[in-house]
Parts: structure tokens; sequence; C-alpha cells
């Protein structure tokens, strides 16, 4: 291991047989986290060559359990996002392409950090059971199209244990180190199509067009490696996505969306990644795929599909942990919102409680926001800018509304979409 760190050090190419050893040794325990430690900070101070992060990735898919959608019907897709604040986009578009024929196997996190999760918003539903097994989820598939829960069986050991140590060495912002951690997730289940929305901006991991680029161009030529059609979008995370935050808000919104009362850009994001989706898995044109998904969010159908998973997962959809108290907070200033600390305001939400600071602690579903004004919008002084959802004391409004910069002069909207990547 000494050699491997010197010569990752020295910035040089490591063999697959030496990834192979590491992986392997660092999963049975044999490699301590002080030499996996040094060997990450060295990957992501001299990075890696295209085809160490695609080894890297195999080995780590190879890991543990490869989950064989073989006994399912019909044309597999998956979607993924790289994190952001407000991102409910899985609660909507899962159930929304099972309305089209197409079968979603959906693995989701919790809350990681600043950004939400979308198995914990799940659980604000009651009952809501988020942890089938393989051959739960399978069946379910099969009777209804659609499954969301959270990881099953032993996928990818490896990156269980490494993106713990990155949490904690300051070792999570590599390109080759997100790419191959996102990627052996994906590949270890055997869709057929994979689409990854890669969030850019001040709420997102990716600070920069030009990386988030990076990160898209080597995801999809690991996904091509395998035979899988992957294609990445880059969407903006500058400000919060929709209108609500934090987990019972979400699923709220999500179900609004559902039934085609949605806010413009969520409803937006949902259709372009959904009509890419769609029309790689059944070589349609992505405006008729799109035309399709948007009559389902209309005709009520995306709606009856999703109250569908959710009581096959056993949950409850007219009881959702929502918050029966909240605070109307008002602008102090008059302009135009110039920018809004998307990161911020997800750290805020997380302190109250929305998130975990401890990976042990329990989330408070009832916590949210509402945010009346997105950039380039026009506030008055004393309109209210923010709904806040809780039923505790522990909030700060100041701090609310620090996140806001607002601004005398005219600003422009930001696009939602910035590139697709295929
Ligand atoms: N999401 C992941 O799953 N892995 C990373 O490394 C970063 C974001």
């Amino acid at each position: 291991m000494i050699e491997i760190i010197q010569k990752k050090k020295n910035g040089l190419e490591l063999t697959k047989e030496e990834l192979e050893f590491v992986v392997e040794k660092y999963v049975s325990g044999e490699i301590p986290d002080y030499q996996m430690s040094a060997l990450l900070m060295a990957i992501v101070l001299n990075g890696m060559t295209d085809e160490e992060t695609i080894n890297l990735t195999k080995i780590m898919k190879n890991s543990g359990d490869i989950l064989e959608l073989n006994e399912i019907d019909g044309i597999k897709v998956d979607k993924h996002s790289t994190g952001g604040v407000g991102d409910k986009t899985t609660l909507v578009l899962a159930p929304l392409l099972a309305t089209v024929g197409l079968k979603v196997v959906k693995m989701s996190g919790r809350g990681l950090g600043h950004t939400g999760g979308t198995i914990d918003k799940l659980e604000s539903i009651k009952g809501f059971n988020t942890s089938l097994s393989i051959d739960e989820v399978i069946k379910q598939v099969n009777e209804i199209g659609v499954a969301v829960v959270g990881q099953t069986g032993n996928l990818v050991p490896a990156d269980k244990k490494i993106y713990a140590l990155r949490d904690v060495t300051a070792t999570v912002d590599s390109i080759p180190l997100i790419a191959s951690s996102i990627m052996s997730k994906k590949l270890a289940v055997s869709s057929d199509v994979i689409l990854l929305d890669i969030k850019v901006g001040n709420g997102a991991l990716m600070q920069t067009i030009d990386d988030a680029r990076k990160l898209a161009n080597l995801m999809i030529k690991i996904g091509k490696s395998e035979n899988r059609k992957t294609v990445c979008v880059l969407s903006n995370m500058d400000e919060p996505l929709g209108e609500m935050i934090g987990n019972a808000t979400e699923v709220i919104e999500s179900i609004d969306t559902l039934k085609g009362n949605g806010p413009k850009d969520l409803n937006e994001l949902v259709l372009t990644l959904g009509g890419l989706i769609v029309s790689l898995a059944k070589n349609i044109s992505v405006e008729d795929a799109k035309k399709d998904l948007e009559n389902n969010l209309k005709n009520g159908q995306a709606y009856l599909k999703f109250k569908e998973m959710v009581d096959a997962q056993g949950g409850d959809i007219d009881n959702i942990n929502s918050s029966k108290k909240s605070i109307s907070i008002k602008s102090k200033e008059e302009g135009f919102i110039k920018s809004i600390g998307t990161l911020s305001l997800g750290e805020i939400l997380k302190e109250m409680g929305a998130g975990r600071i401890k990976k042990e602690d329990k989330i408070n579903h009832k916590i949210g926001m509402k945010i009346h004004k997105k950039v380039g919008d026009y506030i008055k002084k004393d309109e209210e800018l923010v709904t806040l959802y809780t039923e505790d004391n522990n909030y700060n409004i100041d701090k609310i509304l620090k996140c806001f910069n607002i601004s005398k002069q005219k600003c422009d909207k930001e696009p939602l979409i910035y590139e697709i990547i295929v």
C-alpha cells in the first residue's frame, strides 16, 4: 500500500491490479483508514486517468451484490441526481415514467450534508416502507412499474466505506472519485437507460459548468464502457428547485406537480429529464416523449401511479407528517432577488432538524420552507418572502433573510437547464 500511495503521490497511473488490491483490502479491513485517506488525498491532488477511473468503477461495482433485473419485463430505466436543495424530481419522475410503460427501480439515498434525500422525504408519508427486499422490489415493479426504495442488499460496499471516509477527510470534491462512486452504484443495477442530473451552482457539489461538464463526459464514458445508454443534464442549483424545501413540504409540492399543478421549474425539469429517458428507451423523438408525459401529468394518471406506489409500499397518502404551524417571514427591503444562498438555506433547515448533523440523528419531517420569490423576481417591502413550517421555536428569521440578496437593479432569471450531454 505504501508503494501505491507513493506512486499516486508522484502523479503516476495505477494499474488495474493495484486498484483491485486497494479496494479488496480496504473493504476487508486489511488496509487501515489512515493509508486509504492518504491515497484518496493523493488522488484528489493528482487526479486519475479515464482508464484508471473506469477500472476503479468496475472494481467498486463488483465489491458486492449485483442487482440483475432480468426478472422484470420491459425496459428498465434509472435516474440519479448529484444532489441539491429542493430536489424532489424523483418523487414525480419515477411514477410518471411508469405511466408510459417503463420499469423504474429507483434506489435512493438519505440526506447528505445540506442536500435532502428522497428516502427521508418519502418517509414523511405515514407507514411508507422504503426498505423492501430485492424480491419485493422485483414483484412490485412487475405489478405496477415502479418502486422507490433505499439501498437494498449488499450493493457496492466499497463505495459505502470509501464515501464515509471521504466525507470526513475533505476528499469528496474529486471528479474521478465522484464519477466512480456514482457510476459503481448505477452499474450495479442492470438498468437499460441511465440519466444523470448534474446540479451546478452554489447549492451543489459542482460549482462551475466546466467541472460539471468534465464529470458528465467521464460518467458517460464509464456508462458506455458497459454498453449502457447514459445521458447527462447539467441543471441550475443556484436557487432551490421548486418553491418548497424540507421533507413533508417537498412531498406536498410533488403531489401538486403530479396533479399537473407544479411550479414551472420543477415541471420543466421533470419533462426535460423524462423526455430524454423515454426518447432513449423507446426510440421516439424527445418532443413526442415530452407530450406523452405532459398529458399524464394533466389527466391524473401520474398522481394515480404515485398513489398506487404509496399504497403498495404501505403508506397512507392522506396522512403526511406536516407542520400544523407556519411563520410568515416578510422582506425588510424592496427590490429584485439577485441571488439566493442555496447552500445556506439547506444548512439552516438541516440545523433546525430537517436533516442530520450526525449520521444517527432522527430527522423532523415537518420542518420546511416555502420560498415565494426566486432569482429575478421583484419583492416589495413587507411582502412575504418565506413561509417557515415548524412547530418548534429554534428558528432565526434574520439568518433566513440573509440568504436572499436583494438589489435595486433588475436581475435576469437564470436558465434552468444549462446543457444536455449524450
Ligand atoms: N454522490 C455520490 O453518490 N457520490 C459522490 O461521490 C458524490 C455524490
